[in-house]
């Protein structure tokens, strides 16, 4: 297994709408394994497979509470999912996200949701998702239409975070082009 790097905004590869899963196959096992294991690392609970550069409709999902072993770790793995229902009763959660690191804002969504996947072995499943599960499962299926939690925002607010994000990135890549620099010399 390996940690993968997770792309962070204002990254465009993130905007990537991703193509469904055609073949399960031991490529697609060990980057589901490889998203596992970067999802604990980072550490968040869940993770789509744009958000390490492959655009492809996959999601890993662990909303067990594992700091200290309090429970058994309980990872998802999503191949194409789909949302087949939304009941209507929203929700709010306060939401963050590892391409938005360190930022979090309430987003209100369907509190109850019905999902359609295959899994790992490539077997048709569904299942109802409720509470923060509902919540984790809309956010990462957000990530598989280029979208982000963020964009639930008002224009402002995600403005201003777009803003905080590039700047930051623009930091970032000029003190690398320095680095790169004084090695030269
Ligand atoms: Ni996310």
């Amino acid at each position: 297994m390996a940690l993968l790097p997770i792309l962070t905004i204002p990254d465009p590869r993130l905007r990537v709408i991703s193509t469904p899963v055609e073949r399960i196959d031991a490529e697609i096992h060990r980057l589901l394994d490889d998203m596992l294991e970067t999802m604990y690392e980072a550490p968040g609970i869940g993770l789509a497979a744009v958000q390490v550069g492959v655009a492809k409709r996959i999601v890993v999902i662990d909303i067990a509470k594992r700091k200290d072993d309090a429970e058994p770790p309980a990872p998802i793995f999503l191949l194409n999912p789909q949302i087949v229902w939304a009941c209507e009763e929203l929700s709010t959660y306060n939401e963050g996200c590892l391409s938005v690191p360190e930022y979090f804002e309430d987003v209100q969504r369907p509190a109850r949701v019905r999902v359609r996947h295959l899994s790992r072995e490539g077997e048709t499943i569904e299942f109802d998702a409720e509470g923060l599960l509902a919540t984790v499962v809309q956010h990462e299926l957000d990530h598989l239409e280029g979208g982000l939690f963020i964009d639930h925002l008002s224009r402002l607010k995600r403005e201003r975070v777009v803003k905080k994000f590039t700047k930051a990135a623009r930091l970032d890549a000029r003190a690398a082009e320095h680095a790169t620099e004084n090695a030269d010399a």
